[in-house]
């Protein structure tokens, strides 16, 4: 068990600690608002979570994670705190998108990946991107156990062996396989708008949701085009 960090604690960010606390980790959750705020999502989602959450500043929870997870608005990566995360095993779940994000050149121009972006704002990080190729109300009710028939897969990008070994191992946790697609800089092939994201695991109308197999989810890595 560990303890996973939240900067963010949104739609994508609480349906992955309510997994997480499912699974027996701790989580500590963060906003953009700080936890002394009232009645907003970090507190409503910690009194549901019971006594394995507590709500903390971003920097207070990127200190107290072995794994953090950063899981926010693109725009936000200038402020997610870089000093706490040095040589820690970060996923990020976050997705590009200039219409809610504005144009950001380097994304636009494909040079760089989100990923890659949010790198260069905590650089001593391992970052590994995972869970943004999934709608949350998918992720929340496709968890299976280890080894049940309709246990679904994720992919996962990132440049450190050790850190995609501790993200799968977390992932395993909380109910889902992973199919590794590779460094940061192909994490292109499971960004908005590619076969991986979205699709597989059915349209947002279907809450439940439709369970994706490991040959599915590299056949769709494996189609993608930049
Ligand atoms: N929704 C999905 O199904 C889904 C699935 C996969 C990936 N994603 C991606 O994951 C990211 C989060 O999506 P979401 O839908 O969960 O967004 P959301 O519901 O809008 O939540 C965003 C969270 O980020 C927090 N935040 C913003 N700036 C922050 C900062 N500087 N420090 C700490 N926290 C900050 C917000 O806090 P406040 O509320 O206090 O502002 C909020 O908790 C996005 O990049 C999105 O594209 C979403």
């Amino acid at each position: 068990m560990t303890t996973v960090g939240f900067i963010g604690s949104g739609s994508i960010g609480s349906a992955i600690a309510r997994l997480a606390v499912a699974a027996g980790h701790q989580v500590v959750l963060s906003n953009s608002r700080g936890p002394e705020t009232l009645a907003d999502t970090v507190a409503d989602t910690v009194a549901e979570l019971g006594p394995q959450a507590t709500a903390a500043t971003s920097g207070e929870a990127a200190a107290a994670g072995g794994i953090v997870v950063v899981t926010v608005p693109v725009t936000a990566f200038p402020n997610v705190p870089a000093a706490p995360l040095a040589g820690k095993t970060v996923i990020d779940t976050c997705n590009y998108g200039p219409e809610r994000d504005g144009h950001i050149p380097e994304l636009d121009n494909k040079s760089l990946t989100s990923s890659e972006l949010l790198l260069r704002y905590i650089p001593d990080a391992m970052v590994v991107k995972a869970f943004n190729n999934i709608y949350f109300k998918h992720l929340r009710s496709l968890a299976r156990s280890a080894g049940a028939a309709d246990r679904s897969y994720l992919p996962i990008a990132g440049d450190s062996a050790r850190a995609k070994a501790a993200v799968a191992e977390f992932i395993a946790s909380i109910g889902y396989s992973v199919v590794d697609a590779g460094p940061l800089a192909d994490s292109w092939r499971q960004a908005t708008g590619t076969p991986v994201w979205g699709t597989p695991y059915g349209p947002y109308s279907n809450e439940k949701g439709r369970p994706v197999g490991e040959d599915a989810i590299r056949a769709a890595l494996a189609t993608a085009t930049r």
